[in-house]
């Protein structure tokens, strides 16, 4: 349990707030590529409770800025597209891309007000289907070496969801290795040949044991964790009767998302990111170490479980997430179906809209959880003091060394976990078609 107070510090977003001006010091996801692609381009951005409008200009080139015009607070995201910037349609007033008044045709002749006028502006960049913003003070940082930052496009796909509840809460389930064997259990296992695209539907390691067995069969992992240049490395081991261990390495990078392995062949390097206090989305960069990901099916595949443009998810809590007791008794633990996306989805906003942790009961298995919500005090104390070096992946630390993060599924024939599961990752990295060598 922790304090009231304590719960306020590390779940609000807002400008000033003690979480919100850690998060501001890193990379957001903002849009995905596809949202510009789908006709105009200009969209709404509700991030870190602040309302903006990110557009592509007649240069091609990206803006994000304040989505209430300065004048009288019209909708910018209904403004004109025209030369570097946006135009209000109420009184014309012309805003370039980084938020500058540059003309005010309804005033007098030779006003120089539109000088004094700035709306706000933030940096953005694109990579691999996603927009980022930086929403901080000073320059924006260097990108890390992530794999989901090095693969080409070709082998990353990106994709987004709505979650009606505070981001922290929607991180945590992302390191908590123990939930897996409940969750997301089936209690009948499909075949795995079946499984592209999908999570938890391979075989585990190089075994012929599906995912969803292992899972069933081991439900007390041993979990290790150890700090990391980009937040946590986190092992879940599960120790077989045979004398064998599952290996499993996640990972949590600083501050909001996880990275951790999809099948043999992909990873999901998956960010929480805060639209306000009560909501966020998740923004999942799925990449490839072997083939091109098959851009079309991933996509249709999750377009059929979200409505657009919100990327609503079609089971909610409005509907009770599909919720059929009858398959709760015979096919899968939730009875909400096979996406296990719907069943996080349930586990983080059943909690409510902001998990009262006042009243929450930490077990040996949320260490994770635990360790990251110490990186995040620190974090917030180091701002608040003016050490921002003292940040994770800060203070001069060569970003461009910083790779992976390692995440994967192996077997571990004797004790020696870590040694199966660097072999595991050098093979898969060896026979990557792109250059993944760490
Ligand atoms: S409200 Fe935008 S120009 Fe007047
Ligand atoms: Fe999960």
């Amino acid at each position: 349990m922790i304090s009231q107070e304590l719960n306020d510090s590390l779940t609000r977003v807002g400008k000033g707030s003690d979480a919100g001006e850690v998060l501001r010091r890193y990379w957001q996801p903002a849009a995905l590529s596809d949202e510009l692609q789908q006709g105009r381009p200009v969209v709404p951005v509700r991030l870190l409770g602040e309302d903006l409008v990110l557009f592509r200009d007649t240069e091609g080139k990206l803006g994000l800025i304040g989505r209430h015009c300065p004048h009288r607070g019209a909708d910018m995201c209904y403004g004109r597209l025209e030369d570097n910037g946006l135009r209000c349609p109420f009184h014309g007033w012309h805003f370039n891309r980084s938020g500058q008044c540059v003309e005010q045709p309804g005033e007098p002749e030779g006003s120089r007000m539109h000088e004094k006028i700035q709306t706000a502006s933030y940096p953005v960049v694109e990579k691999n289907g996603i927009v980022w913003a930086y929403m901080g003070p000073g320059e924006p940082p260097e990108f890390p070496n992530f794999d989901c930052f090095r693969a080409p496009d070709t082998h990353v796909f990106a994709f987004k969801g709505l979650w009606e509840c505070n981001w922290l809460q929607a991180m945590e389930v992302g390191i908590d290795p123990a939930h897996a064997s409940f969750l997301h259990r089936f209690l009948q296992d499909e075949d795995p040949a079946d499984s592209y695209g999908k999570q938890f539907r391979d075989k585990a390691g190089n075994t012929e044991i599906p995912m969803t067995k292992l899972l069933r069969d081991y439900p007390r992992p041993e979990i290790q964790v150890e700090e990391a240049d980009h937040g946590l490395k986190i092992t879940a081991l599960r120790h077989m009767e045979d004398g064998r261990s599952h290996v499993r390495v996640t990972n949590q990078i600083f501050p909001e998302a996880i990275c951790i392995p999809m099948s043999r062949e992909m990873t999901i390097t998956q960010w929480h990111v805060p639209i306000d206090d009560e909501n966020c989305y998740w923004y999942s960069m799925f990449t490839s170490f072997d083939k091109p990901v098959n851009k079309e099916l991933m996509r249709e595949q999750r377009l059929k479980e979200h409505v657009l443009p919100s990327y609503a998810p079609k089971k909610n809590k409005r509907n009770e997430y599909g919720y059929n007791p009858a398959e709760q008794e015979s096919e899968t633990y939730t009875g909400m179906g096979l996406d296990i996306n719907v069943h996080d989805q349930w586990a983080v906003e059943s909690m409510g809209a902001i998990q009262d942790r006042t009243q929450e009961h930490l077990g040996k298995s949320d260490v994770a959880i635990i360790r990251y919500r110490r990186m995040l005090r620190a974090a917030i104390a180091a701002v608040k003091e003016g050490r921002e070096a003292d940040l994770p992946m800060a203070g001069g630390l060569d970003l461009g060394s910083i790779f992976g993060p390692i995440s994967n599924d192996s077997i571990a024939q004797d004790g020696d976990w870590q040694k199966a599961a660097e072999e595991a990752d050098d093979a898969r990295r060896g026979q990557c078609s792109w250059d993944a060598s760490v």
